[in-house]
């Protein structure tokens, strides 16, 4: 278990919150690990009906740790930390309710992909600079961020490397609502904690009726991840990378 992530209870609702704030919560794969089994468990759990997904104050997060990529990318073993994470988050069985505050940076963004409702903040914009560190898009995101955002929406955001602001998230699709940092984590809870008191074998069937077969999902995921591994030992992504750990 991590100690950069924290799960806990609040009555029906399991918060999971990252918590690395001084690398802006860059995700590791502790992370990752740490993240899966949270959901994993929240999933199994009755006593659960919802379960939130939250950063820190200006920054959900930084995206995965670029020293983890470097060292893949100088010949280091990847791990399935990340991949687990994200069959966890595609496949799970409970309502996902996030909030964001200032930087969203790749899985930082992606990850609100899953999320059955998604609050923001003002100062919040979410990026993917994926192509600019010589990698793909992930998460199921070349598949899902089309369907959410429109065709030029996703390429400005996923190939482009253009900044998505809340409001114009919202606007888009991304983002349910757009809320001042200071009332982010309580309008989350109360959205949250709205779901959770719904009948819950009427509101799965809804989620999964709205949501759709999982399958193009988990089957886009697979098919990224072959060329993100790829992409991670290439020239491209070990130059960007190291251009980042080197830049102060
Ligand atoms: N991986 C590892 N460390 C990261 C990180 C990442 N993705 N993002 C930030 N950090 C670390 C920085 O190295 C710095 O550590 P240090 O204080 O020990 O030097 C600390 O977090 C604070 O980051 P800093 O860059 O000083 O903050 P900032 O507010 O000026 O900029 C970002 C924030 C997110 C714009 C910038 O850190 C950034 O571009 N990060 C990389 C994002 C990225 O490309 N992620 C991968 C997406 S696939």
């Amino acid at each position: 278990m991590s100690e950069h992530v924290a799960v806990e209870r609040r009555d029906a609702l399991q918060v999971i919150r990252l918590n690395r704030p001084e690398k802006k919560n860059a995700i590791t794969r502790a992370m990752y690990a740490t993240m899966a089994a949270a959901l994993k468990a929240g999933d199994a759990n009755d006593g659960v009906r919802c379960q939130v997904i939250l950063g820190q104050p200006g920054a959900f997060s930084a995206g995965n740790d670029l020293a983890d990529f470097l060292a893949v990318a100088t010949g280091g073993e990847g791990g399935t930390e990340v991949y687990d994470f994200l069959l966890a988050l595609a496949g799970s069985a409970k309502p996902l309710v996030s909030g964001v505050d200032g930087i969203a940076v790749g899985i930082g963004t992606t990850i609100h992909l899953h999320c059955d409702l998604t609050l923001a903040t003002p100062r919040t914009v979410f990026s993917t600079p994926f192509v600019d560190l010589g990698l793909v898009p992930e998460a199921g995101s070349s598949l899902l961020a089309p369907l959410a955002l429109g065709h030029q929406r996703a390429f400005a955001l996923l190939a482009l490397g253009e900044g998505l602001p809340a409001q114009e998230a919202k606007a888009a699709g991304l983002v349910h609502a757009v809320v001042e940092p200071e009332a982010l984590d309580d309008a989350v809870f109360r959205t949250a904690e709205t779901l959770a008191a719904k009948p819950p074998e009427a509101l799965k069937i809804a989620r999964d009726l709205i949501r759709g077969p999982r399958e193009a999902v988990v089957a886009r995921i697979h098919e990224e991840a072959g060329h993100f591994r790829a992409r991670l030992r290439s020239e491209e992504a070990r130059a960007a990378f190291m251009a980042f750990m080197s830049r102060k």
